[in-house]
C-alpha cells in the first residue's frame, strides 16, 4: 500500500510538468498554483471563484458552521446553548473576546455599552436632515459612515484602548441610530436611550415610547428579541461581513469598514428574504389554498421564501430557536391568521418529496418576519434590526482580521476579457449610433441571498 501524503499532485497537460502543493485544513494555497507556468514569462496559474464559492478566505474562530447536519456554534458554544442561557450583550462579548465573560468582565461590559448608548447631538442633526421617506437603512448607513467623523481617533487601528472603544460604541449606539431612523420615518419626535432598560428593551423603547413617564417593555418580548438579536449576531463569512473584512483590510477606520457591512445587507439578496415571507403568506391568504400554491412552486412558478439556504442542508438551527418565540410574543401581542399559513405551509412542505429530496428546509427567515410583524415594526425596518445585532460579529470579524498576520489589502485578481492595444480614433472619427444606448442589461437576480 502507498504511503498517504497530505499533499496534491497536479499535472499541467500542456507541458507534461507535475507539481506537488501541500493541504492544510483541507484546502491548498492559491498562491502555490502561481508556480504552474506554460514558461518562464507566464503569469502563472490562478483559480477563477467569481462569488467566491469555494474560496476561503481567511482563518477564523468566531463562528462555525456545519450546514449538512443543522450545526452553528460561536467560540464553540451551540446557538442552542447561547440563546436559552445567555443574553446578547454576553454574546456580543464572547464573539469579540473569544470567551464567555466572567461575572465582574460581563458587568463591566453591559455598563460601558449601557453608557454609550447616547449619540452625539450633531448625528441627531442631520439625521433630521434625511427626507421624511427616507428609507431606515439608508438613514442607517450613512450614520455609521459619519460615525467615523465623530470618533477619528479610531483611525489609530493599533491602539487597543481604541479598538475596544469602537467596539463599544457602535455595539452601543446602533439601536439608537436604528431606533432614530425609525422615528424619523414617522415624523415622531426621537425618544433618547434609558440606561435602567436591558439592551433589548432599551431598543424597544426607543421605537415604540410614546407619552408615558417610563416604558416598561413587555419581558416576553424583551426576551424574543434579544434571542432574535443573538441569532443573528454573527454568520461567518457571509456578504456582509466579508465587505466589513475587504473594507477593512485598506486599514480604514472600523466605523468605514462596518457601514460597508450595512450597505452589503441592504442589498435584497441578503437582508430582505423576511419581509418577501411576510408578503408570500398574505398572498396565500388562507390556509385552503396552501396546496395550490405548493403546486405553483414545483412547477417554478414561485418559490417558497423563508425554506432553503446555500450553507445549511438540514433544518436551520436558528429557525427551529425562533420558532419556539413566536407563540409567546403572539400571546403578548394578537393572534397572527399569518402564523396558521406559515405552521401548515412548513407541515406540508416536509412532508412532501419535493422539498425533502432538495433538503428545503426552513431558514431563520421563515419565522422572523412574523415576530417582527406582531411587534408591529414595518417591513423597511427588519433588515435594520438584523444589522444591529450583526454589528457585533462585525466587529469581531473586523478585529480578528487586524490580528492576523497572514491579511493584508484585499485585491481580488481577474481574468480580463476586454480588448486591447486598440489604435487611438479621434472624436470626429468615431462611427457609432448618436443616442447613447444605455448599460448593458442586467441579468435577472436568481436567487435570494445566502448570508
Ligand atoms: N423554493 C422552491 N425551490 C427551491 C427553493 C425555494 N425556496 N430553494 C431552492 N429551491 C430549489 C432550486 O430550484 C433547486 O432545484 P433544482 O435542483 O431542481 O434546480 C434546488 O432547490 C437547489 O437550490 P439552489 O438554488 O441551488 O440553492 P442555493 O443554495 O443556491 O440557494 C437560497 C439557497 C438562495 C437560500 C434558496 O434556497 C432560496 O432562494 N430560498 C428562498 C429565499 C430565502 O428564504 N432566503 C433566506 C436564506 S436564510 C438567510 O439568508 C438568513
Amino acid at each position: 500500500m502507498s504511503e498517504t501524503k497530505d499533499t496534491l499532485s497536479i499535472t499541467d497537460n500542456r507541458t507534461g510538468e507535475t507539481y506537488e502543493v501541500e493541504i492544510t485544513d483541507e484546502t491548498i494555497k492559491a498562491m502555490d498554483l502561481r508556480q504552474i507556468k506554460v514558461n518562464e514569462d507566464d503569469f502563472g496559474m490562478m483559480t477563477y471563484d467569481p462569488a467566491y464559492t469555494n474560496t476561503a478566505s481567511c482563518r477564523s474562530s468566531i463562528t462555525y458552521i456545519d450546514g449538512e447536519a443543522g450545526v452553528l456554534q460561536h467560540r464553540g458554544y451551540s446557538i442552542e446553548d447561547l440563546c436559552e442561557k445567555s443574553t446578547y450583550l454576553e454574546v456580543a462579548y464572547l464573539l469579540v473576546f473569544g470567551e464567555l465573560p466572567t461575572a465582574p468582565q460581563l458587568e463591566r461590559w453591559v455598563y460601558d455599552v449601557t453608557h454609550h448608548t447616547f449619540i452625539h447631538e450633531d448625528i441627531k442633526g442631520f439625521l433630521s436632515d434625511f427626507r421624511h421617506d427616507a428609507h431606515p437603512m439608508g438613514i442607517l448607513l450613512g450614520a455609521v459612515g459619519a460615525m467615523s467623523t465623530f470618533y477619528p481617533d479610531a483611525k489609530d487601528i493599533d491602539n487597543d484602548e481604541e479598538r475596544y472603544m469602537a467596539a463599544i460604541r457602535m455595539i452601543a449606539k446602533i439601536p439608537t441610530l436604528a431606533a432614530f431612523a425609525y422615528r424619523h420615518s414617522l415624523g415622531l419626535p426621537y425618544v433618547y436611550p434609558d440606561n435602567d432598560l436591558s439592551y433589548a428593551g432599551n431598543f424597544l423603547g426607543m421605537m415604540r415610547k410614546m407619552t408615558e413617564a417610563k416604558y416598561e417593555p413587555d419581558p416576553r418580548l424583551e426576551k424574543a428579541l434579544d434571542v432574535l438579536f443573538i441569532l443573528h449576531a454573527d454568520h461567518e463569512q457571509n456578504c456582509s461581513t466579508s465587505a466589513v473584512r475587504s473594507v477593512g483590510s485598506s486599514q480604514v477606520d472600523p466605523y468605514s469598514a462596518v457601514a460597508a457591512g450595512v450597505a452589503a445587507l441592504y442589498g435584497p439578496l441578503h437582508g430582505g428574504a423576511n419581509e418577501a415571507v411576510l408578503k408570500m403568506l398574505r398572498r396565500i391568504e388562507t390556509t385552503d389554498n396552501i396546496p395550490d400554491f405548493l403546486e405553483g412552486v414545483k412547477k417554478r412558478e414561485e418559490k417558497l421564501m423563508g425554506f432553503g439556504h446555500r450553507v445549511y442542508k438540514n433544518y436551520d438551527p436558528r429557525a427551529r430557536i425562533i420558532k419556539s418565540h413566536v407563540d409567546e410574543v403572539l400571546e403578548a401581542t394578537a393572534d397572527s391568521p399569518l402564523l396558521d399559513i406559515a405552521s401548515e405551509l412548513e407541515k406540508r412542505a416536509l412532508d412532501d418529496e419535493f422539498f425533502t429530496s432538495r433538503k428545503l428546509y426552513p431558514n431563520v427567515d421563515f419565522y422572523s418576519g412574523l415576530i417582527y410583524e406582531a411587534l408591529n415594526i414595518p417591513a423597511d425596518m427588519f433588515t435594520v434590526i438584523f444589522a444591529i445585532p450583526r454589528t457585533s460579529g462585525w466587529v469581531a470579524q473586523w478585529m480578528e482580521m487586524n490580528l492576523d498576520s497572514e491579511q493584508k489589502i484585499a485585491r481580488p485578481r481577474q481574468i480580463y476579457t476586454g480588448e486591447r492595444d486598440r489604435e487611438y480614433v479621434k472624436i470626429g472619427e468615431r462611427e457609432g449610433p448618436e443616442k447613447i444606448t444605455g448599460p448593458p442589461a442586467r441579468r435577472p437576480v436568481k436567487a435570494l441571498r445566502g448570508a
